[in-house]
């Protein structure tokens, strides 16, 4: 019921989120990807919409429909991504990383089809590393403004699931971190989660789990009382 009456505490605001994966291209038929959904980022664009603020979604392969009356800006590779993102988060006031980047591509996109007569028994794909959006984002970051990142873990023990949260905070430098357990069946395609978000000091400043709009919310919620 709490998710029904909308606040507006987030009137005036500027926020720019990430949603989906991002695919690689290996030829122009074929790509590397992920199982993220884009779930959890349209649940935060549609709820900080409806809190008043003024949400750019920046939309990788979403596999939910983006809200309405929200402005979408269309992604596909991680190069892609940083693109947009670099473009948008200068006039941003929050800027969520909730998209899952592919942490490489193939060093060269085949022009024409990887054909296996060509490629034989087995096939060896050289990749490089994609820049990290997140961390250069943070770097950059405006005064006042807040940058809050995700990680997706399949580490199963709470502890541990904490300290590789603080490992990435500080690692990554942004104001917060959205830390949730991700495996075969938790996580990606779910209509429901559970985060434990810290802040760069890596204090648990909120811990929520139930519909992606619920632990949305709770997200903004920290946002909405940031000292930062
Ligand atoms: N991220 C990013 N650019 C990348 C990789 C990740 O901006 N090239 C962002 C994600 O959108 C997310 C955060 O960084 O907000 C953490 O992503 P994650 O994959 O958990 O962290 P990595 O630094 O890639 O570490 P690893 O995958 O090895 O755990
Ligand atoms: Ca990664």
């Amino acid at each position: 019921l709490a998710e029904l009456s909308a606040s507006a505490d987030l009137v005036g605001t500027r926020i720019v989120i990430s949603a989906g994966g991002t695919r690689e291209p290996l030829d122009p038929v074929r790509y590397l990807g992920n199982r993220s959904s884009g779930k959890q980022g349209v649940a935060l664009a549609q709820a900080a919409a409806s809190r008043g603020a003024q949400v750019t979604l920046i939309a990788a392969h979403l596999e939910v429909d983006a809200p309405a009356n929200i402005d979408v800006v269309r992604v596909s590779s991680a190069l892609d991504l940083d693109a947009a993102m670099r473009e948008q988060a200068p006039t941003a006031d929050v800027v969520i990383m909730a998209a899952a980047v592919a942490d490489y591509r193939p060093v060269t996109v085949a022009p024409g089809k990887i054909k296996k007569e060509v490629a034989g028994d087995t096939l060896t794909l050289d990749l490089v590393k994609n820049p990290d959006i997140l961390a250069a984002l943070s770097a950059a970051k405006a005064p006042g403004q807040i940058v809050i990142g995700f990680a997706a873990e399949t580490e199963p023990d709470t502890d541990a699931l904490v300290a590789l949260g603080r490992a990435k905070i500080a690692r990554k430098g942004c104001d917060y971190l959205v830390v949730n357990r991700v495996g075969w069946t938790e996580g990606f395609a779910s209509d429901d989660n559970v985060v434990i978000v810290l802040d760069a000091t890596g204090a648990i400043v909120n811990e929520a789990s139930g519909s992606k709009i619920s632990v949305a919310n709770r997200i903004l919620d920290v946002i909405a009382h940031s000292p930062v």
